[in-house]
């Protein structure tokens, strides 16, 4: 809440940073750090012994495996430098390995994603759900990406084209991964997919969306790395419907 308060004040000034002849980068950047710096306090004043891996940091604690913070301090940089209302919080919580709970906030339209293995996902204090749509043709899907470094953009652009062509809805890009995964498990769109994310991009997602009851799926990552990350994450009656598209593209 604390980490919020700040982001939605620095969010106040982007407007005016936004005409300055600086820009607001620098701001940004600063933004991201103050939001950081505020959520890893509250967590080690928590729990100090904690290993902590979060974007602009890296990592704290490294020598605790068992139990560790997966953070995205500003997930959606780009509309928050833009002065767009769409971007949040992202914390996971990883026990052994494995995602248990997760946290998404979008502080400026006071959205709360939650999720605790076992007990289910919630937006506030109301219980999620993916939706029920079956047919991809149906769909509303959501992707992100390329990054203008992006050595595969003519792939990743080949996937989009590809996908497009098997809707009738127009594919969203909203431009804050974590908050594409809760708006599945939400069931405000259907399905996601993205190509080269990080870890903190989607940890907590992963977590709501399971207990949503939707799938998610990786294709051609490395399993030992934890950095890249192309992702596909449903509803259950679309998830091979999706998949087997987004396959079929590797082989042809
Ligand atoms: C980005 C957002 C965006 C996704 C990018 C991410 P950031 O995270 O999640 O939606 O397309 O790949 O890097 O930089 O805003 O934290
Ligand atoms: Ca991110
Ligand atoms: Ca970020």
């Amino acid at each position: 809440m604390k980490a919020s308060k700040a982001l939605i004040r620095d969010f106040g000034e982007i407007e005016k940073l936004q005409v300055s002849s600086k820009g607001p980068g620098d701001f940004v950047s600063a933004a991201d750090k103050r939001s950081e710096k505020i959520i890893i306090e509250e967590l080690l004043k928590a729990h100090p012994d904690y290993g902590i891996l979060s974007e602009e940091s890296g990592e704290i604690n490294k020598g605790n495996k068992n139990n560790r913070w997966i953070i995205d301090p500003i997930d959606g940089t780009l509309n928050f430098l833009n002065g767009i209302p769409h971007f949040s919080i992202s914390i996971g919580y990883e026990e052994n390995g494995e995602i248990i709970c997760g946290l998404i906030f979008d502080p400026i339209k006071d959205e709360l994603f939650f999720a605790e293995k076992g007990a289910g996902a919630f937006l506030n204090n109301s219980r999620i759900r993916v939706s029920k749509k079956n047919k991809l043709s149906e769909s509303v899907l959501v992707t992100g990406g390329p990054k203008f470094n992006n050595d595969n953009k003519e792939e990743i652009f080949n996937e989009y084209v590809k996908i497009s062509n098997q809707v009738n809805a127009p594919i969203r890009k909203f431009g804050s991964a974590a908050l594409d995964i809760a708006y599945v498990a939400s069931g405000r769109f259907d399905g996601y997919w993205q190509q080269d994310l990080r870890y903190w991009d989607i940890a907590a997602g992963l977590i709501i969306l399971k207990e949503a009851g939707g799938f998610v799926d990786f294709l051609e990552t490395d399993e030992k790395s934890h950095i890249k990350k192309n992702i596909i994450a449903t509803n259950s009656d679309i998830h091979q419907e999706l998949q087997s598209l987004l396959i079929k593209k590797n082989i042809e």
